[in-house]
């Protein structure tokens, strides 16, 4: 047998150690050993839950299957660890050393079994340091994990000559850019138990993954979505998924301007505070329609809406101790210069949905820079992501060459929507605003030559938004 101890205090309560602990797939963000780590059953952490976890060795690597044997509340975890060589027994101890103040003592005993036995120990007998440097670095990424006191992120020279180039810019956009990119992700251990978070389009595609991420680690959610059966269904598997209770319904046709002004209202007379706001509902229509209320299509849904529905929320953002709002927009709005003009006529001769759609994605990206100086000195941090190429049904129903070309290299939902995740959780995200982001990196929103605006289209733009309620085409 092999026995390894670490002990370390870290500046967190008793319970945000635990809390964070109890979900043992959350080792892959906090142990350099681990490969890849996941629950292998839907519902809360308890007694039973089980873990695949993969961990790298000096050559190759290894599965273990773990379970969670005991749970003690703000006190004790206890895991067996199964592997075709050997047994790990991690007994994980908590003790209260002050309201902020928490020690973490860790032991990780291995049993060495089956034929290979013999070797595995003596191996290990041979190696006796690397065991325990292998203890201490994960127990100092547990500590970081914990201190969370990560620098607000930059973007690199890497990444800023990376988007550049027009071919290792694109793959960036791909399943192989979030997998390069995921190598310098830092931890998520920020407490979101009392963080209200509202999403919108939250019935499929990247809003419905990052809904069950912010599920998952407890933060208590209001989802809109437009069809009433599909969003029973969506919160109640999200419910009997995640064990989070705080999940509610908000019904909203967001292309519809009223729409939105009424589901203001309801958010209003709630008086919640809003802590997180996520504009995310979107399309990519291949024919040009005008709504009900006379505006074109995309350009309610993608810009119109998500600008209405921030403004009038305004009051509930401020409520909030630090707010964030996170605008989704697309590498789309890549390909084209604001124009004003086109954006609110789209239809002067002939119709594009992808250009109507890449400038209502331009115009948000702009919204959120002139918000980011508009709130400067309040509470409220407003950023753009977009999510790369993901695959979801909303691509492969509006794009349907490209979702055949692409498929094999599209993210998965969970992959476009990490940074949704990220910019509502992580404690230094709060620390940006008015930026674009792109897998938890800053990036350049002007990468073709020539599609930076001039600031007179620029003023135009703002005057259009802000005309839209001057002129009372919507109601107060
Ligand atoms: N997937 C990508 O590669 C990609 C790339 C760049 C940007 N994006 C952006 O990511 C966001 C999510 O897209 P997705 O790919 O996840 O597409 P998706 O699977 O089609 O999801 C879109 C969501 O928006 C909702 N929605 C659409 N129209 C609405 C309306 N009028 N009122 C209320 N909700 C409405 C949809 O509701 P229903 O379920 O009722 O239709 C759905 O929940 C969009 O803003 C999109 O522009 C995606």
């Amino acid at each position: 047998m092999t026995t390894l101890n670490e002990i370390i205090d870290v500046p967190r309560s008793i319970d945000e150690c635990f809390n964070y602990l109890l979900d043992f797939s959350r080792c892959q963000e906090w142990d350099p050993g681990v490969l890849s780590a996941r629950r292998l059953q839907s519902g809360p952490c308890k007694e039973g839950s089980r873990f695949a976890v993969e961990c790298a060795l000096p050559v190759g690597s290894i599965k273990l299957d773990y379970s969670l044997d005991r749970v003690i509340p703000n006190e004790l975890l206890v895991l067996t660890g199964r592997s075709a060589f050997f047994e790990v027994l991690d007994t994980i101890r908590l003790k209260k050393l002050g309201k902020n103040q928490t020690r973490i003592d860790y032991t990780a005993a291995f049993t060495y079994n089956g034929a290979a036995s013999a070797v595995t120990s003596r191996m290990a007998a041979a190696f006796p340091s690397a065991m325990d440097e292998m203890g201490r670095k994960a127990l100092q990424g547990l500590k970081e994990a914990l201190e969370d006191n990560f620098p607000a992120p930059k973007q690199s020279f890497r990444s800023s000559l990376g988007d550049k180039l027009v071919l290792p810019g694109m793959a960036q956009f791909s399943k192989l850019g979030y997998k390069t990119s995921r190598q310098q992700f830092t931890p998520l251990t920020a407490d979101l138990r009392e963080r209200h978070m509202v999403i919108t389009g939250a019935s499929s595609g990247i809003g419905l993954a990052a809904a069950e991420e912010l599920a998952r680690r407890g933060a208590k959610l209001t989802l809109v979505m437009r069809n009433e059966a599909k969003a029973n269904k969506v919160v109640k598997q999200l419910i009997s998924d995640s064990g989070n209770q705080h999940i509610r319904v908000e019904l909203a046709d967001l292309s519809l301007l009223a729409e939105t002004e009424a589901l203001a209202k309801r958010l209003k007379r709630r008086k919640e505070p809003i802590d997180v706001l996520v504009n995310n509902a979107g399309a990519l229509f291949d024919k040009q329609r005008n709504t009900a209320e006379g505006y074109d299509e995309s350009l309610a849904l993608l810009l119109l809406s998500p600008f209405t529905l921030t403004t009038r929320l305004l009051p509930l953002l401020k409520k909030s101790a630090s707010a964030r709002v996170i605008n989704v927009v697309s590498g789309g709005m890549y390909t084209q210069k604001l124009d004003v003009a086109k954006l609110y006529d789209p239809n002067p001769s002939g119709f594009s949905g992808s250009v109507a759609y890449a400038q209502a994605k331009r115009a948000l990206m702009i919204a959120t820079q002139e918000w980011a100086h508009e709130w400067q000195d309040t509470n409220i941090k407003v950023n753009a992501m977009h999510p790369g190429w993901a695959d979801t049904p909303g691509v492969e129903s509006a794009l349907p060459e490209f979702y055949s070309l692409m498929k094999k290299g599209l993210r998965t939902p969970e992959q476009g929507a990490d940074t949704i995740v990220w910019l509502a959780a992580a404690t230094e995200a709060g620390l940006v605003s008015g930026e674009l982001f792109l897998d938890r990196i800053p990036r350049d929103p002007y990468l073709v030559p020539g599609t930076r605006e001039t600031e007179d289209e620029r003023d135009r733009l703002l005057a259009a938004l802000q005309g839209l309620h001057v002129s009372g085409a919507v109601a107060a």
